[in-house]
């Protein structure tokens, strides 16, 4: 099925995956490399509703919270994800399934048993990026561009937590990236990290 390339992109709010990711399209894009840019949460309703729920402070219960982001994942990767892998294309991916163990591992789910999960419904990565900065650093980024828009997830010890799991993961497509540098040293890594692994770039 998998003709194409699955990156993604996770870390901590703050942790400025984001940013890595436009910068490396426009690298690649200059190069005449095309992508597929995408991103979870998506914009369809599941999307919208987890988007209005972290806006408004209200928390559901985590089965709820954790139904939500799955069913998200489900049909970005049946509207998108599939078909773009299938006819051969880049994808690259702002946050998928590891943002999933992390936030809602720690709202008292087994991380272990949703990566099981995950690994077993979802396509994997070629390559996921795990952007890594200290909780304070990640919030101190959020607050610098205008403050918590989602409070649900933007909290300092719910940060430290999710930081955590994201720490305590293990899997051969995971490359790790010291992201407390400058973006342009950050940026640097990343595109030796793709080389090497995705031979490109
Ligand atoms: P984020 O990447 O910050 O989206 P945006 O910048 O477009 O608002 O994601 C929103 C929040 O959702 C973020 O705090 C992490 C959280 N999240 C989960 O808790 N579980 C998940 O599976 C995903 C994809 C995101």
């Amino acid at each position: 099925m998998n003709g194409g390339r699955l990156l993604v992109f996770e870390g901590i709010d703050g942790s400025g995956k984001s940013t890595q990711l436009r910068l490396l399209d426009e690298h690649l894009r200059a190069r005449g490399v095309e992508t597929v840019v995408t991103h979870e949460p998506t914009d369809g309703v599941w999307g919208r509703r987890i988007r209005a729920m972290a806006r408004s402070g209200e928390r559901v219960a985590p089965d709820e919270e954790l139904r939500w982001f799955v069913e998200d994942r489900r049909e970005h990767v049946a509207s998108v994800l599939r078909p773009a892998l299938g006819a051969g294309r880049l994808v690259l991916c702002d946050r998928y399934f590891l943002s999933t163990v992390a936030y809602q591992g720690v709202r008292g789910f087994d991380p272990q048993r949703l990566l099981e999960e995950a690994e077993t419904e979802f396509p994997l990565p070629d390559l996921a990026l795990l952007f890594e900065v200290d909780a304070a650093a990640g919030l101190a980024r959020v607050a610098a561009r205008g403050g918590a828009a989602e409070p649900v997830f933007e909290e300092n010890a719910y940060l430290a937590r999710v930081a955590a799991v994201f720490a305590s993961l293990d899997r051969p497509y995971l490359a790790r990236v010291a992201a407390n540098a400058p973006i342009e040293a950050v940026h640097r890594a990343v595109l030796a990290i793709v080389r090497q692994r995705i031979g490109i770039a």
